[in-house]
């Protein structure tokens, strides 16, 4: 595998912005955003097509394996999730014992990592170094049981923490339908399964985002498949990523109606204050992800009579696509502003929208850390040291 991708040569002179802005990784063909255009793919399909004709089961497949499963694969890819969804007894042990108000992505964090203690084959990748084919094999199946036991772990963890018993897989839901089961002890209903599919069709990747990168680091000192998603899930955590959701609910919540939207909206603008749900790094248009949950949200609330938390939302918007035309930025709502709509409306708390995307992004993961596997190389990148230099060491009577 050459050390050296393109015509890029090592030693270079590159611009990189603050944030790795402008970095290259690797090439993939897992999916690609179009930030200019507002438009996203997985593996060549755009993303509005999936959510409207697949099951979230389908494309985790399409985009671990490259391509849209025939009946058979997809049964035998089902059978591998089902395989993997019981929560091991020592995984129930771990989420029992932590305080109920730990932070669930913390939580999430802890149950994966425990779950890859009692994953045999989890670390195997780096005993079948010198046969890539038998580890990219065992890594896959690996990955798979990771995808579904995350789900099992991320579903018990919002039960543990109202004192709910735990809800066993169901085999003959799907993929979405078992998770929304497992978390709320009852069957979802068509809308809501169409709904639970497309949140986690919409944030099963994206890019070589701040949590697929940290997976990537982790991964490529040929670090299990657990240790990778529990540090992608420990990036995801954070507000200016996957937590964006959360916050974007609480402002909804804080503004109450359409009717305070604008003095919000120009209070927030006027203190220099961020708009949570909105903006992204790499959109400079409309995010095709909060095009398509925008028109969920808006069903979905019709159906469930919560008409004014869509209302809200979508004056929100409209105030802030005015402020920031005015002002020439392009900024747009992203995933995280209706996605914390239909969280909510779905009946679920706050503290678990980041929990959910990570089920959802556990794929895009997974995926990710598979395709680099046969051209595997450590990333280390440098920084750039402008601090003192030949400082003498003083004892510690002398300093000040
Ligand atoms: N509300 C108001 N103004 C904003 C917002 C926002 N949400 N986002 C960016 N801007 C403004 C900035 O203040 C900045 O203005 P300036 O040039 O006058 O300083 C300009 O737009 C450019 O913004 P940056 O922060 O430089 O853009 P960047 O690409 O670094 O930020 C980010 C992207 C971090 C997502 C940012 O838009 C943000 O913080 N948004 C709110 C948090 C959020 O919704 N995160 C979810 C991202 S999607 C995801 O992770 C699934």
């Amino acid at each position: 595998m050459p050390k050296f991708l393109g015509k890029v040569e090592f030693p270079v002179t590159i611009e990189l912005g603050r944030g790795l802005e402008g970095a290259i990784t690797n090439i993939t063909k897992i999916g690609y955003v179009d930030g200019e255009a507002g438009h996203l793919n997985y593996r060549g399909y755009p993303i509005e097509g999936l959510c409207e004709h697949g099951n979230y089961s389908e494309i985790a497949y399409l985009l671990m394996f490259g391509k849209l499963p025939n009946r058979a694969e997809q049964d035998a890819f089902s059978a591998k999730l089902q395989a993997g969804a019981p929560l091991p007894p020592a995984v129930v042990k771990v989420i029992d014992a932590l305080p109920k108000d730990a932070n669930p992505m913390n939580a999430l964090q802890a149950a994966v990592a425990a779950a890859g203690c009692v994953d045999r084959e989890a670390g195997m990748v780096a005993t079948h170094a010198s046969d890539p084919a038998s580890s990219i094999e065992t890594e896959t199946n690996v990955g798979i049981r990771v995808l579904s036991v995350t789900r099992t772990a991320a579903a018990y963890i919002a039960r543990s923490r109202e004192g709910k018993p735990i809800v066993t897989p169901d085999s003959s839901l799907s993929f979405a339908a078992n998770y929304y089961y497992m978390m709320t002890g009852q069957k979802p209903d068509a809308i809501t399964t169409k709904v639970m599919d497309v949140l986690l069709i919409l944030q099963a990747d994206h890019g070589m985002n701040a949590s697929t990168f940290a997976a990537m680091i982790v991964h490529s000192s040929m670090s299990d498949m657990y240790s990778t998603v529990a540090a992608a899930i420990g990036s995801l955590r954070g507000p200016l990523h996957g937590a964006a959701n959360q916050a974007a609910l609480d402002d909804l919540l804080t503004v109450g109606g359409p009717e305070n939207a604008k003095a919000w909206v120009e209070d927030r603008m006027a203190k220099g204050q961020k708009v949570m749900g909105f903006g992204h790094r790499v959109y400079k248009a409309y995010d095709p992800r909060a095009t398509v949950l925008k028109r969920y949200a808006e069903q979905l609330c019709k159906q469930r009579g919560m008409e004014k938390i869509y209302q809200t939302a979508a004056a929100i918007e409209e105030h802030v696509l005015a402020a920031m035309k005015q002002a020439g930025k392009p900024i747009f709502p992203n995933v995280d502003f209706y996605s914390g709509v239909v969280y909510h409306v779905l009946g679920f708390a706050a503290p678990f929208f980041p929990v959910i995307f990570a089920v959802g992004r556990t794929a895009g993961w997974v995926s990710r850390v598979l395709e680099y596997l046969p051209e595997n190389r450590l990333f280390r990148p440098r920084a750039v040291y402008n601090g003192d230099t030949d400082l003498k060491y003083t004892p510690m009577s002398d300093r000040k």
